[in-house]
C-alpha cells in the first residue's frame, strides 16, 4: 500500500525549509524504491515544530519535527514510514498537547488535508454547509448566522448576521461579498493559514454569504506579501469553478456566485474596510467617511458585505452543525471559537483555536510555555499594533471582547505578542506612534499630525526633557487622536501608548541624559 507522507506547504514551514525537506524525502523514496507519496498539506500551527513531517500509519498520523534536510536519511533508517521512534518523533499528531487542547472548528481541516483536493475537503465534512444553504431562503441563512452569535474576527467584533441582514435588505440589483484578507496586524497569520491550508472553507463561506445576501460576486482582497496564499487561493477558486461550486449555478441550485482574488500592494490602512474598497476600485487606499456604510454603499457604491477571512471561514461549520452548536462555545457575548495567534518572544508559538474564555495567563504561560528567552514575561500586546499592552497583573483577563474592553484593551484579530523583561515600554510607545505616522492615510489631522508629534514627544521623554510636561502632553495627544480620528488607525494608536504609560510608568521616567552620564 502506498505510504502517505505530509510535508507542509504553508509559508511559515517554507520559511523554515519545508521545500528542502520535501526534496530530501522524495530523493530517499526514489533511491530506496519505496511506494510512498508526499502530500503538501497546510500547517498544524505549531511553529516551533516546523517543518513538521507526518506519516499516515495504522496507529494514526505520527509527527516528526522540526525536520532539517540532514535529518531525513536517519528518519528513513529509523523506520519513520512505519511510525518508528526517532529523536524528532512527537508521537501521534493529534495527541500533541498544543493540538489536543484546542477546539478546532474553523481550522478543523487545516494541516489535515491536501489544501487543493476537493475530495479531501468533502471527506472531512467540507461543503456540507453550502449544500444546506442552497436549499434555504436567504433570510433563514442570515438568521442562522445571527443566532450563532458570530462576530467579526477582523477586529471590531461586529455581529456578522446583522451586517448580512443589512445587505440582504438593501435595495440594489448588484451586491458584493468582499473578503478582507489584508491581515496587516503584525504577529497574526490565521487568515494566511486558512488560505494556504484550507482554501475551500473560505470559498464555501463566501458562497454562503452570497446566497444569504443576494450577492453574486465576491472578491478576496489580499496583499502582495502573501504569494503562497495568493497562489493556493487562485488555484482553489479555479478548481471550485470547474466543479460547479462557483459559477452561474452554485451546486446546481440555479443561484449564481463567483469570485476572484485581488492583490493589493500592501498598506496597513488598506485593511480598513473603506480604504480597502477604494483600493479594490483601483483608487488610492484612503479611508472614506462613514456613513454611508459599506453594507449600503460599498464596492462601486453597491451594497457590500466586508468580512474578515476567519468570519467567513467560520460560517460553513455553523451552517453544517447549526447555530446552537457554535453558540454553545464561548462566554458572554463572545460566542464560538477564536484562533489565537501566539507570537513574539514565546516558547510554543503558533495558532491555538479555542472557545472564548481562556485567561491571558493560561494562553501565555500554560499554552505558550512562557518566553523563548527563558526570561520572565513582562508585557503582552493583544490585538495587533493597535492593541493595548497587558502586564502580568492583568493576566486573569478572560479572552472575551467585553472583558478586554473593560480593561482598556481589545482582542482585535486575536494576535498576541509576548515580550520579556528586557522590553523598554517607552520605546514600544514610540514605536506605536511611529507606526501610525508611517501607515496613516493622511486624511485626518489628529492621526496625520498627531502621530508625528507623538514620536517627537516620546523622544523628549526619553531624553529627559521636561518629562512631566511631556508625559502629560503625550496623554493629551492620545486623547485627541482617540476621539478626533476618522478611523481606528489614529483612534486606536492611543491604546498601546496609554497602556504602556499606565502599566509601566517606570519606563517613562528615564534619568535625564546629563545625569545618567555622570
Ligand atoms: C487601520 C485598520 C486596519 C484594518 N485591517 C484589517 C485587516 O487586515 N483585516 C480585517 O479583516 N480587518 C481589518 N480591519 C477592520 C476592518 O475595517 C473591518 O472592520 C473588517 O474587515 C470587517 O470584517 P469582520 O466584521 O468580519 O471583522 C482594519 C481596520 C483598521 C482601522
Ligand atoms: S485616522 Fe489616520 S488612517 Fe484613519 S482616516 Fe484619519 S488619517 Fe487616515
Amino acid at each position: 500500500m502506498t505510504i502517505t507522507i505530509f510535508v507542509p506547504r504553508d509559508a511559515a514551514a517554507l520559511a523554515l525549509g519545508a521545500d528542502r525537506v520535501a526534496t530530501a524525502i522524495a530523493r530517499e523514496i526514489e533511491t530506496r524504491g519505496i511506494d510512498a507519496r508526499i502530500v503538501r498539506n497546510g500547517s498544524r500551527g505549531m511553529h516551533w515544530l516546523e517543518p513538521l513531517v507526518e506519516v499516515r500509519t495504522e496507529k494514526g498520523r505520527i509527527a516528526y519535527g522540526p525536520v532539517k534536510p540532514s535529518d531525513v536519511p536517519s528518519l528513513f533508517e529509523a523506520g519513520f514510514l512505519q511510525g518508528a521512534d526517532h529523536p524528532l518523533c512527537r508521537g501521534r499528531t493529534k495527541e500533541i498537547p498544543f493540538l489536543a487542547r484546542q477546539t478546532r472548528l474553523t481550522f478543523a481541516r487545516c494541516g489535515v488535508t491536501d489544501p487543493l483536493s476537493l475530495d479531501d475537503y468533502r471527506h472531512y465534512q467540507g461543503m456540507k454547509g453550502l449544500e444546506k444553504a442552497v436549499t434555504m431562503q436567504s433570510a433563514d441563512i442570515v438568521q442562522q448566522v445571527t443566532d450563532s452569535g458570530l462576530r467579526g474576527r477582523g477586529g471590531a467584533g461586529f455581529p456578522t448576521g446583522i451586517k448580512w441582514k443589512t445587505v440582504l435588505e438593501a435595495p440594489g440589483a448588484q451586491k458584493y461579498i468582499v473578503c478582507n484578507a489584508d491581515e496587516g496586524d503584525s504577529g497574526t497569520f490565521a487568515d494566511r493559514m486558512i488560505m494556504e491550508g484550507d482554501p475551500f472553507v473560505l470559498i464555501e463561506g463566501m458562497a454562503i454569504a452570497g446566497l444569504a445576501t443576494g450577492a453574486t460576486k465576491g472578491f478576496i482582497y489580499t496583499r502582495s506579501e502573501y504569494p503562497h496564499a495568493i497562489e493556493t487561493m487562485t488555484a482553489a477558486v479555479e478548481i471550485a469553478r470547474k466543479a460547479g461550486i462557483l459559477g452561474p449555478s452554485v451546486l446546481g441550485s440555479g443561484k449564481a456566485f463567483d469570485m476572484e482574488v485581488r492583490v493589493g500592494a500592501g498598506a496597513y490602512v488598506c485593511g480598513e474596510e473603506t480604504a480597502l474598497l477604494n483600493s479594490l476600485e483601483g483608487k488610492r487606499g484612503i479611508v472614506r467617511a462613514k456613513p454611508p456604510l459599506p453594507a449600503l454603499q460599498g464596492f462601486l457604491g453597491r451594497p457590500t458585505v466586508v468580512n474578515n477571512v476567519i468570519s467567513l471561514a467560520s460560517v460553513p461549520v455553523i451552517m453544517d452543525r447549526g447555530a446552537a452548536f457554535y453558540r454553545d462555545f464561548g462566554m458572554g457575548r463572545s460566542r464560538g471559537t477564536i484562533p489565537i495567534q501566539v507570537a513574539g518572544n514565546i516558547k510554543y508559538g503558533g495558532l491555538f483555536e479555542t472557545a472564548f474564555g481562556l485567561t491571558l495567563g493560561e494562553i501565555v504561560d500554560d499554552i505558550g510555555g512562557g518566553t523563548a528567552s527563558g526570561r520572565p514575561v513582562r508585557a503582552v500586546q493583544v490585538g495587533g499594533p493597535l492593541g493595548a499592552y497587558f502586564p502580568r497583573a492583568l493576566f486573569d483577563t478572560p479572552f472575551d471582547y467585553e472583558a478586554f474592553a473593560a480593561k482598556d484593551g481589545l482582542i482585535g484579530h486575536a494576535g498576541i505578542t509576548v515580550f520579556d523583561d528586557t522590553v523598554d515600554m517607552l520605546k514600544q510607545a514610540r514605536f506605536a506612534m511611529e507606526f501610525c505616522a508611517v501607515e496613516s492615510c493622511g486624511k485626518c489631522t489628529p492621526c496625520r499630525i498627531g502621530s508625528t508629534r507623538g514620536v517627537e514627544t516620546a523622544d523628549k521623554i526619553a531624553q529627559g526633557i521636561e518629562p512631566q510636561k511631556n508625559r502629560e502632553l503625550l496623554a493629551d495627544l492620545c486623547n485627541t487622536m482617540k476621539f478626533g480620528s476618522l478611523c481606528a488607525l489614529g483612534g486606536f494608536t492611543p491604546y498601546p501608548v496609554l497602556s504602556a504609560m499606565n502599566h509601566f510608568p517606570e519606563d517613562f521616567s528615564p534619568a535625564p541624559i546629563a545625569e545618567a552620564a555622570e
